[in-house]
């Protein structure tokens, strides 16, 4: 039985050494890293040597930091969190854009609905924002701009750097959603112009359940989980210690193999391409997303005439994973908020399915999907 993962951007196998690194941390414990004694110092220290191991590979500081239980809560914390204070100094907007994950959407609409001015930026059909339109957007009463790196259904990147300049020079705080581009693109923080930053681990290779956010030295921060004061009061709550060791374990290969990971997945998405052209015919799909500006894992492909269900459905029961875009719009069967934004015909939309790679994919598995594809799309066309 054929049995093909080719959903890496919903998660990731933990890798060996990640899973390693996490059984080490949870068979040494108990340890609370706030107790005072021997057990919790072990705990305190393991957390310590992660963040600061995790502080080097972004170019921060160990205290800009906060460990979380998700990129989820990373993205409602940075921007609960910097809105509240902002607001503060006067500032009541908010801008982002139309293709987020709804972690960043839904956190920009329940602050709007708390008072807050949002501003939607949209999208060309290749899902990138304009600058210039990020410059219009942008002014002296805005608190927070939010832009993702790279978009978890097509991959497409944004330009964060640029938008964070004129974020920077009106005095707005910049948030970047990175938890599909980590560990692809080099996010240097001395360099960026950045001021929030969310991270999740099981995007690479690292456990479900830990996230990260860096909080740029200076910004106001409101925490949105209240008790003890872990995190250095920005985050309560007992730290997921063998989590953070296994996701610092996994940055670290991650970042340390970047080049070679871009490769890999890139090998492997033009490998499906190449195939599928092949087998079905370039007329037979087209490929939503930017071709030049995007992330190596994700290619997000319509095959018009035959819906996503369908296909998906289908290849799962060939054996293949794969996703009608992000997890949590896949499993609701709405129309994806992505494609919709960048506004491709309806087929396109109601045929599109999301191909992810990763660590253990290989290029005959790719020769295998296409394979599959054909045979799928030839029934069903022939109903
Ligand atoms: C771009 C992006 N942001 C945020 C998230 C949420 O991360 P988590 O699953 O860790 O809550 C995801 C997960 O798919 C994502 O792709």
């Amino acid at each position: 039985m054929t049995s093909i993962y080719f959903d890496h951007a919903a998660t990731t196998p933990m890798r060996a050494e990640a899973v390693e690194a996490y059984v080490e941390a949870a068979a040494g414990g108990p340890h609370n890293p706030s107790s005072l004694h021997g057990y919790g110092r072990a705990g305190r220290g393991r957390v310590t040597a992660a963040r600061d191991s995790l502080a080097r590979l972004l170019g921060c500081q160990a205290s800009e930091l906060v460990f979380t239980g998700s990129g989820s809560e990373s993205d409602n914390s940075a921007l609960f969190g910097a809105a509240r204070a902002q607001l503060k100094r006067g500032r009541d907007g908010i801008v982002t854009t139309a293709v987020e994950h709804h972690a960043v959407l839904n956190t920009c609409l329940e602050l709007e609905a708390q008072g807050f001015r949002l501003t939607i930026l949209p999208v060309d059909e290749h899902g990138r924002i304009s600058p210039s339109a990020a410059e219009a957007a942008i002014n002296e009463k805005t608190a927070v701009v939010s832009v993702m790196a790279g978009n978890n259904e097509t991959g497409t990147l944004q330009p964060v750097a640029e938008v964070g300049e004129l974020a920077r020079k009106h005095k707005a705080l910049m948030h970047v959603d990175a938890v599909q581009a980590f560990g692809y693109l080099q996010l240097d923080l001395r360099e960026l112009p950045i001021d929030l930053l969310s991270i999740s681990a099981h995007k690479i290779n690292g456990p479900q359940g830990v996230g990260l956010l860096y909080v740029r030295k200076g910004v106001p921060f409101h925490p949105v989980i209240f008790g003890g004061s872990q995190e250095r009061n920005r985050r309560a709550g007992t730290e997921n210690v063998a989590g953070i060791a296994a996701f610092a374990k996994a940055a670290e290969l991650a970042l340390n193999e970047r080049e070679s990971r871009w490769s890999h997945a890139a090998g492997i998405r033009d490998e499906l391409l190449r195939a599928l052209s092949e087998m079905i015919g370039r007329e037979h799909f087209t490929v939503n997303g930017h071709l030049e500006q995007r992330l190596p894992h994700i290619v997000n492909l319509s095959f018009p005439g035959i819906s996503s269900e369908s296909m998906l459905m289908n290849l799962d029961l060939e054996g293949v994973a794969a996703s009608g875009g992000s997890a949590c719009t896949s499993g609701s069967l709405q129309p994806s908020h992505v494609l919709t934004a960048m506004k491709l015909s309806q087929d396109r939309i109601a045929s599109a399915v999301r191909f992810s790679f990763g660590l253990g994919n290989t290029t005959e598995e790719a020769v295998e999907t296409a394979k599959i594809v054909a045979t799928i799309s030839a029934r069903l066309r022939n109903r």
